[in-house]
């Protein structure tokens, strides 16, 4: 289950705080990502070397350490988090957490998940047994953390009582319990990314500046829920998302295929990518001269539209009644975004439409955008065959990919309207 999913572990300054680390080994070696913050007090205990050598990334230690990024990092850990595990949770942390201060990159982190949170409280008996910690332990219960009981045993101070922290494989069964099997779980999902690249002769062709980020950011949140994820990407430099299905193609002919085949035997297909709407009507042999074509004029034709081929299949005898799958489209628009939208949405008959505004060419040239191809950051508007519309602020592509998958989860479960193919004319 961990496999695909970000733990991020909270480390404090208590005696127990090397025991996390084999935490950390087993989330590994069961294919969780793993990021470490450590507070002050954990790096008097244990160097900050250790932890990242184990969870092979890079701790996170000071909130204004890295001060153009600091505002949005602890945020972003945050929502990249399956599950959050402070591991030892020290007096000290539980109290903060308890009362909402949010004074160093750990606690600033915790008041910002969403995702599940376990404390694994470690510390001196009589500490424990304080009523202040016991009334601070039980506002997190109530505020829906899980908190663990420790074990109790010998203490570091030599004391016998509660307060120990607990084996690894006792955290370990918690964390998996949390972690679930995703909502996705079970479901496959195709999503599509990136440019296509229809070559007029065997060097040269027509394609657009999508560079996939949206599309690989969708096929990475819909692993981290559970999903089997095949991924249809045209050319682009990104690296693959872990434990997903990734195929490679370069034209619409060919993406087209691969999709309409994959999506035969799945729940959700996103399509996500840019190909081309149109393609050169011949494609030379050889490289073509420039001494013979002084000025040339490319005869495009159109291309197949596969979001509108999916949409139409659903429609289809065989489907009509049986439910295909749940169908979402991109819009890219430079004007009239929810109106272009919106009949798009209707054109090709899907479920969801993330009409996404996109930079003109002038604004990309005069770097005044941030939305859209080649961004980090996406603006969209989730429209649904229902009508309702949500309106998203500026978010990272993986916030907007979260978004998108919290919204088709309300289409997949039927909380909605139904979907594709279901009661349709
Ligand atoms: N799409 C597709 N096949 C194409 C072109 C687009 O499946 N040949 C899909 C895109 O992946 C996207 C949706 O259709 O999900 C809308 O793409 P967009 O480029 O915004 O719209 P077009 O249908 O191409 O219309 P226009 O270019 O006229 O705006």
């Amino acid at each position: 289950m961990p496999r695909g999913r970000t733990v991020v572990l909270g480390a404090c300054g208590g005696i127990a705080l090397y025991k996390a680390a084999s935490l950390i080994g087993r989330f590994r070696e069961l294919g969780a990502t793993v990021h470490v913050i450590m507070t002050d007090a954990a790096t008097k205990f244990v160097s900050p070397l250790t932890f990242q050598t184990l969870s092979g990334n890079p701790v996170h230690t000071d909130l204004f350490a890295t001060p153009p990024l600091w505002n949005v990092e602890h945020v972003a850990l945050a929502e990249r988090a399956d599950l959050g595990v402070v591991a030892p949770a020290t007096a000290n942390i539980i109290g903060k957490v308890a009362s909402g201060v949010a004074d160093d990159f750990l606690s600033t982190t915790l008041l910002a998940m969403s995702c599940p949170v376990l404390f694994v409280p470690s510390m001196n008996a009589n500490m424990y047994a304080h009523p202040a910690v016991k009334r601070n332990l039980g506002i997190l219960s109530d505020y829906g953390y899980e908190v663990m009981t420790p074990d109790t045993g010998r203490l570091a101070s030599g004391l016998i009582g509660p307060g120990r922290y607990p084996e690894t494989d006792r955290i370990l069964a918690v964390c998996l319990r949390l972690l679930g099997p995703g909502d996705f779980a079970g479901m496959k999902v195709v999503v599509s990314a990136g440019p296509t690249r229809e070559f007029f002769d065997p060097v040269r062709f027509v394609s657009n500046p999508s560079t996939g980020r949206m599309g690989f950011a969708l096929a990475a949140e819909a692993r981290r829920r559970g999903a089997e994820v095949v991924l249809v990407a045209g050319p682009t430099d990104l690296k693959p998302p872990e434990e997903v299905t990734t195929i490679r193609v370069t034209t619409v002919g060919e993406m087209r295929d691969r999709i309409l085949s994959e999506a035969e035997s799945a729940r959700v297909v996103v399509m996500a990518a840019a190909p081309a709407d149109w393609l050169p009507a011949t494609r030379a042999a050889q490289k073509m001269k420039k001494a013979e074509f002084p000025s040339l004029s490319l005869e495009l034709v159109p291309a197949p539209d596969i979001l509108a081929e999916l949409g139409q299949r659903q429609l289809g005898p065989a489907l009509q009644g049986a439910g295909g799958p749940v169908l979402v489209g991109f819009a890219a628009e430079t004007q009239e975004l929810l109106a272009n939208a919106k009949a798009k949405l209707k054109a090709k008959n899907v479920d969801l439409m993330v009409a996404n505004q996109v930079a003109t060419v002038a604004d990309q040239m005069a770097a005044e955008t941030d939305s859209g191809f080649g961004t980090e950051t996406n603006r969209v508007t989730l429209l649904a065959r229902d009508g309702s519309i949500e309106e998203l602020p500026l978010l990272s592509k993986s916030e907007v990919a979260r978004a998108v998958f919290d919204r088709i989860a309300r289409l997949v479960g039927g909380g909605d309207e139904g979907h594709a193919g279901v009661g349709r004319p």
